[in-house]
């Protein structure tokens, strides 16, 4: 028997075909593009998830085990809004996370009495109830027709079995939901106008959303019923796929964004730190998560400004972790969530000479991403979140300097996995398999560890000193902007 996980991300999709004991058999990726109409503004067309998720099924179709298929689990990019009518006809392009259109909304959405208590977060203006409230206010002909709401995940569970249904970990970051009952809340529904009806069912994302509609079992030469789970946000979806499913397991992601997550056996919000506290894709448990939204997006930044790879802009540091520089920069590029939840502030570069170098700024890039990540860190500890060690994930642990220097600022121990999947789809090919009626904790294990970077002890003091003079930054460049 096979799983297919399908990993929705904000760039392209990929699909991956694993077999019975967990071994992955291969994979296929489509790219896509995200609109941005006007500055701040991001948005994508759900029909070309379709297309990418058809042309990757189609590509996988050819490999031995694709018959044998019998569980689907889809992860997805989180918080857009996809709105459908009466008649499931998509009515608007859907309105992604990283869109800032509705912060004015999310403002004061946040700072309605009981939100937050019933949420366990911030409203931030990435999150789904804000949006609606913006396409009340400016597209009410749109908003007149909202028959349903589904997350970009759900959206493709609808695609994939006909019913609407969520999962509890993306459901989490709506605003609408009560994550520590794991139920819509008609106070938060009512908060932002909306109803119930308008929302997908909500189930468990390793229990069984649905069964393959007969029609793409048929397309896709497939005999015996298959099974499609509830699926996750992006996020629970990785923590599955690397094993984080109890306390004292986590990981790090330098991503896009940079993720520092940590998985919980209980309900513990702290909506004042601007940790993210969501629902898991299994029942019961809960992860909270710092999010930075510029971490390889930094590094990319400088790359594009100066025109060399972000691979030839860390390659003259080295593998031995330098003191900390002169120069400083904030990597609040697309303003930041975890710890400030500031949409609008934004970067900079300050303590630069005459003699500053590209090497010493791109030094500077990396420790502010190092020292925004130990921000979610202290924001993690404060809700009582057991962090010892993590496993490092993402594009950005390809960097060693760049991974000695995050475990030496967050005077963690970081593992990286052997080579292989452990993302996100392989998490999302987890839960099918669940679906299917397998037990998640026989099924979600953490990966082979190749090798572990350990903290620069002799340089842990510097490092302490350059994050305070870090954290101190942010009131000023925040009262100039
Ligand atoms: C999480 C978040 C991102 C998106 C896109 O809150 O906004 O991780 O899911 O990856």
């Amino acid at each position: 028997m096979t799983y297919l996980g399908i990993d929705l991300g904000t760039s392209g999709l990929r699909a991956l075909l694993m077999g019975q004991d967990g071994t992955v058999l291969g994979s296929a990726e489509r790219h896509y593009q995200v609109a941005h109409p006007h500055p701040g503004w991001a948005e994508q067309d759900p029909a070309d998830w379709i297309a990418a998720l058809d042309g990757a099924v189609n590509e996988l179709r050819a490999l031995p085990g694709f018959d044998g298929l019998r569980g689907i689990g889809v992860a997805g990019h989180m918080h857009g809004a996809t709105l459908l009518d009466t008649d499931n006809r998509v009515l608007r392009p859907c309105i992604l996370w990283n869109d800032t259109r509705s912060s004015a909304e999310a403002a004061t959405l946040d700072g309605t009495e009981g939100v937050r208590e019933a949420s366990g977060n911030i409203v931030f203006p990435g999150f789904t109830a804000p949006k609606l409230l913006w396409v009340e206010r400016h597209e009410a002909e749109v908003f007149a027709r909202v028959a349903k709401v589904l997350l970009p995940a759900a959206y493709l569970n609808f695609y994939l079995t006909g019913t609407h249904v969520a999962d509890m970990s993306d459901s989490a970051g709506t605003s609408w939901l009560d994550t520590g009952a794991r139920d819509w809340s008609e106070a938060l529904l009512e908060a932002s106008h909306m109803r119930r009806d308008q929302m997908p069912h909500l189930v468990e994302g390793c229990a069984e959303a649905g069964t393959l509609r007969a029609e793409l079992a048929e397309q896709w030469g497939l005999a015996g019923p298959v099974s499609v789970a509830g699926g996750a946000g992006d996020n629970a979806a990785a923590a599955c796929g690397i094993g984080a499913l109890s306390e004292g397991q986590g990981f790090v992601s330098l991503g896009t964004s940079g993720v520092l997550l940590a998985a919980r056996d209980g309900y513990a919000p702290d909506p004042a730190t601007a940790v993210h506290t969501f629902c898991h894709a299994v029942p019961d448990r809960w992860y909270q998560m710092g999010v930075m939204l510029s971490a390889t997006d930094s590094l990319n930044w400088l790359s594009r400004i100066t025109g060399a790879t972000p691979a030839e802009l860390t390659a003259p540091l080295g593998e031995t972790l330098q003191a900390p520089g002169a120069v400083r920069f904030l990597p609040y590029l697309s303003g930041e969530r975890t710890p400030h939840n500031d949409a609008a502030i934004r970067g900079s570069f300050t303590g630069l000479s005459a003699g500053t170098s590209r090497d010493d700024m791109t030094r500077a890039v990396l420790e502010g991403v190092a020292f925004g990540l130990r921000d979610s860190f202290e924001a993690l500890k404060q809700t009582g979140a057991q962090i010892d060690r993590l496993i490092a994930i993402g594009g950005g642990s390809r960097s060693e300097y760049w991974l000695k220097l995050i475990a030496t600022v967050l005077d963690l121990p970081l593992d990286l996995p052997a080579e292989g999947e452990f993302g996100a789809a392989l998490g999302a090919a987890r839960l099918g398999q669940c679906a299917a009626g397998a037990d998640w904790q026989a099924v979600m294990t953490p990966p082979e560890i190749a090798r572990t970077v350990s903290p620069d002890t002799a340089q842990t003091a510097a490092y302490d000193s350059a994050y305070a003079a870090f954290r101190a930054a942010y009131p000023g460049i925040r009262a100039v902007q």
